[in-house]
């Protein structure tokens, strides 16, 4: 009997645990069953989602180093995408149920509240590596590509910072996102040293 490949099942697995839950809330809000505020609930599960998945591309490499796994490298690139598509249903849930897609207000929320920059310019990076994720792009721009991906390292950071900001009193989950992200940073010290004395 052939045995099925462990970077299928994986990436199956990805997609179910990525679609489900996002699925199950748009159900909930939609159905007004997601709590007393519906849309802070939608704009909350993505917007922790994205963080939790952006963590979890962080997670790969050293797991893949640690356990001697080289084919989860394979994985990375789609966990990088679900972060961009949960970013992306970030900013939608917000300019449209939130602001009724008006441009003018969007650039009014820019202006008045500093964290929503924050979380735009975390935007702007996942885009960039984003767009630039596929094997075709990635050989065209050689060593360019590698450091433009170290962007995720400053990405994490500015996404810390708009949920640190964005929560006006518990701050304690917030704390202990930021011991991960240092954790997952620590792992890669040389990387981080050679990109800075580079870049
Ligand atoms: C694209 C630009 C973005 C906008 C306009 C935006 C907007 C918002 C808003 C309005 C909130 C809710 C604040 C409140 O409670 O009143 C929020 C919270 C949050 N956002 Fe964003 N965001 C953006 C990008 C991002 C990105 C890229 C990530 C992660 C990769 C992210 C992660 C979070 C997290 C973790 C929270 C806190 C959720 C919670 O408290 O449960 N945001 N954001």
């Amino acid at each position: 009997m052939k045995t099925l490949n462990p970077v299928f099942v994986i990436k199956v697995a990805i997609h179910l645990c990525a679609l489900t839950p996002l699925l199950f809330n748009y159900y909930w809000s939609i159905t007004d069953q997601n709590g007393a505020d519906p849309v802070k609930a939608i704009i909350h599960f993505t917007g922790i989602g994205a963080l939790n998945i952006l963590l979890l591309t962080l997670l790969v490499s050293p797991s893949a180093k640690f356990f001697k796994l080289g084919w989860l490298m394979q994985t990375r690139r789609l966990i990088g995408l679900y972060c961009f598509f949960y970013a992306c249903c970030h900013l939608l849930n917000f300019w449209w149920f939130e602001l009724g897609f008006q441009v003018s207000l969007f650039i009014e929320e820019l202006i008045k509240r500093p964290y929503i920059w924050l979380g735009m310019s975390g935007f702007v990076i996942l885009f960039l590596l984003a767009i630039t994720s596929p094997h075709s792009v990635r050989r065209k721009l050689g060593k360019n590509w590698q450091r433009l991906h170290y962007w995720i390292y400053p990405a994490s950071i500015l996404v810390w910072i708009h949920f640190y900001w964005s929560r006006k009193a518990d701050i304690s989950e917030p704390f202990l996102y930021l011991t991960v992200i240092l954790i997952l940073l620590a792992l890669r010290k040389q990387k981080l040293k050679n990109w800075i004395r580079f870049r």
